[in-house]
């Protein structure tokens, strides 16, 4: 009995972590801690704890004195609606939640455990960095644990919630995994802080604005979504899941479905007749899909192309579309660099691909073309041609230039692509053609103006429609839009044991 009672002291010990007054200091930050995270994030009464009774293992600056249970990061795995998931919580209440050597082996153990197990694996990180008490052993064991998350990338789905401070290289853990989700005011990521770049730079810049969630939702890129509070950061790492398989060798789980008519007639009145007007493509997605189930990813970051998950007829699909709202839809540096990335974690994770094409072209410039628009556009085209899961596009209206070629277009490999009548596909727009090509007879005519309309007339005559495309099979079918969602269930179902072989090579050398 004695022997119980040991062991039940030293679980109360653990779960009391850095002591009351430093969970009340959480708390007063509206931080939850590790352990009330962890719960919230497993179904009830699932998870099971690995590693509770670890201590670090220094003695240098007085640490041998300070040892706590679990030192500082709860591990372990449960079930999350049902499917098993492996997960660490860093407990700033804990030497604020910083990284030591036995710290770094309890997330490496666990990584290990998952890809092992093929099972996703979900970081809560909020942690100090570096335990400075440790030196180079910590450093050690970050790399260890970075090691760990590039071997499981492709292999098992990795989400990152940021919960707190994520600093100087401890950064790149969750740079690595396929989604980084951070909470607004409680979170921030840099890899050096505002003291620092005063000295270096002499900017003067708060946390926040270095590298809060706006910054980083919104600048940088560096974040795939902002959560108002811990609750709300859990439940979104929980609907991600949701479209994720356990592992690179399942699909997704999809939801019972009974099938309707599935014709949307307000999908034929969203385009509208003006070529250039522009109209909300997420109105196009909304009407495509089952109800309420886009989860965007990026929603602040290059709006010119939308990307995200839904739910068509049940089945878990990854949507790309051009946003006609933002730069008219073009292709830049961000945009592309957002899609590509988002084409290779759909194609990693077996989910098939949606893609809405209205776009005018790549975004012309100084800024971009030494931004280096030709080698982040090539990471888009790049990423569709090596992608193997189903992919069908859409084109709804513009398909101009070389963005028309990057966008999933038939000659890079997509199943089956769909036009609306209001589709152009062509070199560039009418009117820059026709200056182009019709440049002497214009000037040399009595009304330029006039000959210039007439121009443009003919070129969209012969190249601003789906025809011409499709008459070489370049489209596979001219549909009318309230047909969409009935042609893409049925082509989505037709392509679900699609199976390519990989050819046989190390891997691709795709222009990082
Ligand atoms: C050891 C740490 C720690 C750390 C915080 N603590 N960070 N202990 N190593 N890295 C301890 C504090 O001493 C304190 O202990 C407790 O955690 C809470 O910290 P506070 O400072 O009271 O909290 P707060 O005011 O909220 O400030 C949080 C903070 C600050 C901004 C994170 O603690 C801080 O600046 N920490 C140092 C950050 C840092 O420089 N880390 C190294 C980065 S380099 P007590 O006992 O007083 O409660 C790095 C390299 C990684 O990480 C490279 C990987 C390749």
């Amino acid at each position: 009995m004695e022997k119980f009672k040991i062991l039940e002291e030293k679980r109360a010990q653990a779960k009391l972590g850095g002591g009351q007054e430093r969970i009340d200091k959480q708390h007063a930050k509206k931080k939850l801690t590790a352990r009330e995270r962890i719960e919230l994030l497993f179904d009830a009464g699932t998870f099971e704890e690995i590693g509770m009774l670890v201590e670090h293992r220094s003695f240098d600056f007085g640490m041998d004195k300070q040892r706590i249970l679990s030192d500082g990061v709860i591990t372990g795995y449960g079930l999350v609606n049902g499917r098993t998931v492996f997960a660490f919580a860093q407990d700033f209440t804990v030497f604020g939640g910083s990284l030591s050597e036995t710290h770094a082996e309890k997330i490496v153990k666990i990584m290990e455990l998952a890809m092992e197990n093929k099972a996703p694996i979900i970081g809560l990180n909020d942690s100090g960095g570096a335990r400075i008490q440790e030196g180079v052993k910590s450093l050690g064991g970050y790399a260890d644990i970075f090691y760990r998350n590039t071997k499981a990338s492709g292999y098992i789905p990795q989400i990152s919630a940021i919960m707190g401070p994520c600093a100087g290289g401890a950064v790149y853990s969750p740079a690595i995994t396929d989604f980084t989700i951070m909470v607004d005011q409680t979170s921030y990521m840099f890899v050096t802080g505002p003291n620092v770049v005063k000295t270096v730079t002499n900017e003067d810049v708060s946390a926040e604005d270095l590298g809060g969630s706006v910054a980083h939702a919104s600048k940088s890129g560096v974040t795939h979504m902002r959560a108002v509070s811990d609750v709300d950061c859990i439940n979104r790492v929980k609907q991600l899941l949701s479209y994720l398989p356990q592992s690179c060798h399942s699909k997704p789980i999809d939801q019972e479905y009974a099938l309707g008519d599935e014709v949307i007639e307000s999908l034929n009145d969203i385009v509208p007749h003006n070529p250039n007007q522009p109209y909300d493509i997420k109105a196009v997605i909304k009407d495509i899909i089952d109800e309420d189930s886009f989860m965007e990813i990026h929603e602040d970051f290059a709006e010119n192309i939308v990307v995200g998950f839904a739910r068509l007829a049940g089945r878990n699909i990854g949507i790309i579309a051009n946003q006609p709202m933002s730069l008219a839809g073009v292709l830049d540096v961000n945009s592309s660099r957002k899609a590509g990335r988002f084409v290779r974690c759909c194609d990693a994770f077996n989910v098939p691909m949606l893609v809405l094409v209205d776009v005018p072209g790549f975004l012309p410039g100084t800024d971009q073309e030494w931004n280096g628009i030709i080698t982040n556009g090539a990471k888009l085209l790049y990423a569709f041609s090596e992608a193997t899961v189903p992919r069908i596009s859409v084109i709804t209206r513009k398909a101009y230039g070389g963005a028309y070629d990057v966008m999933n277009s038939k000659h890079i490999g997509a199943d089956m692509n769909y036009c609306w009548p209001s589709g152009e596909i062509a070199v560039m727009g009418a009117k820059g053609a026709s200056e182009i090509i019709f440049k002497k007879e214009i000037k040399n005519s009595d009304d330029p103006a006039a000959e210039l309309l007439k121009k443009e007339q003919e070129y969209s005559n012969l190249f601003a429609n789906p025809y011409s495309a499709a008459s070489r099979g370049f489209v596979d079918e001219v549909i009318e839009p309230k047909y969409t969602r009935v042609k893409l269930i049925k082509a989505f179902a037709m392509l679900q044991n699609k199976s390519i072989k990989p050819i046989d090579k190390k891997h691709g050398n795709i222009p990082l």
